[in-house]
């Protein structure tokens, strides 16, 4: 797979960065990841929105130049490595780039960010969609600036990996008595036809799929209320589903081995990985 680093298109295996990179030694950087379908970047701009959010929020700074170049990057990559049709992911990731010797206090004067881009074939997980998946709770004990897209992710790594070593697909990540976000996914339930979610706070990323279903939810005359719901009412919820990039709407049927609702996917979640879908196709 052909990448982009620096300025350079290269084979992923030949693609090196500093030891001295400040992403290396603090996780000082951002990233990004965008579907593809048949060539086309779904809400790209929306990305693009949060990814200068994120340079502004870390206050790392890049050349107008280069930040203006990431859509054209981006689509020779896609190019590149043969992925105009089907489905495809493209990550971007900037850190705040190379400084030596290792101190906390950014480079001054700043150095240039190392920009870092890849493009690679992407399978939406069907099964999953179709049957639901099955998650166990979790302390959310991320930082509290969830809405900055950083690559310090440790605490997700952590929650996801702990899922899998009790036996199922993913977390529900609980802070304060309530349900923030799964390690890579945003949360939604459905009680009596009515949507909820966490509202778009520093304590949860607000993604891009996300976005796109509350879209999704006015478009369709659904309820929505832009409350957290409290871990003591998960089990009262009728349908309850995960959102992301490349998870698209995954159902969660089952938490901590108790049913979600009827135990499987809802009509609410349903309708939307329908119309979800259609906009993915469509683009
Ligand atoms: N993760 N919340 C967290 C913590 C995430 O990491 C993600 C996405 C989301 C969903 O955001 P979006 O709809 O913009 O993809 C919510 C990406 C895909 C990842 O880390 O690979």
């Amino acid at each position: 797979m052909k990448v982009y680093l620096n300025g350079s298109y290269i084979e992923h295996t030949e693609a090196k960065v500093s030891v001295g990179d400040r992403a290396f030694v603090f996780g000082d950087g951002i990233y990004e990841v965008v579907r593809i379908v048949n060539g086309r970047f779904f809400m790209e701009d929306e990305h693009m929105i949060r990814m200068d959010e994120g340079l502004a929020g870390l206050k790392i700074q890049m050349s107008q130049d280069h930040r203006d170049n990431i859509s054209d990057i981006s689509r020779k990559l896609v190019s590149m490595n043969g992925l105009e049709k089907g489905q495809a992911k493209v990550y971007i990731q900037i850190t705040r780039g190379v400084a030596w010797p290792r101190t906390h206090t950014f480079p001054d004067p700043p150095v240039e960010p190392t920009v870092y881009l890849s493009a690679e074939p992407f399978t939406p997980h069907k099964d999953l969609h179709e049957k639901g998946v099955d998650a166990v709770t979790v302390s959310d004990v991320r930082w509290s600036r969830c809405n900055l897209k950083t690559v310090n992710l440790l605490p997700n790594t952590l929650a996801k990996q702990e899922a899998r070593d009790r036996g199922v697909n993913s977390a529900v990540m609980i802070r304060d008595g309530v349900i923030t976000e799964s390690p890579n996914a945003n949360i939604f339930a459905v009680k009596d036809g009515v949507l909820r979610t966490y509202p778009a706070t520093n304590y949860i990323l607000n993604g891009i799929t996300r976005q796109a279903v509350l879209t999704i939810a006015n478009e369709e005359n659904i309820d929505v209320k832009l409350q957290p719901v409290g871990e003591h009412e998960l089990f009262d919820m009728d349908e309850l589903f995960f959102t992301g990039t490349t998870t698209d709407i995954q159902p969660v049927v089952e938490v901590n081995g108790r049913a979600i609702g009827s135990g499987n996917p809802g009509p609410v979640c349903k309708k939307i990985q329908h119309v979800y879908n259609a906009k993915l196709a469509m683009m």
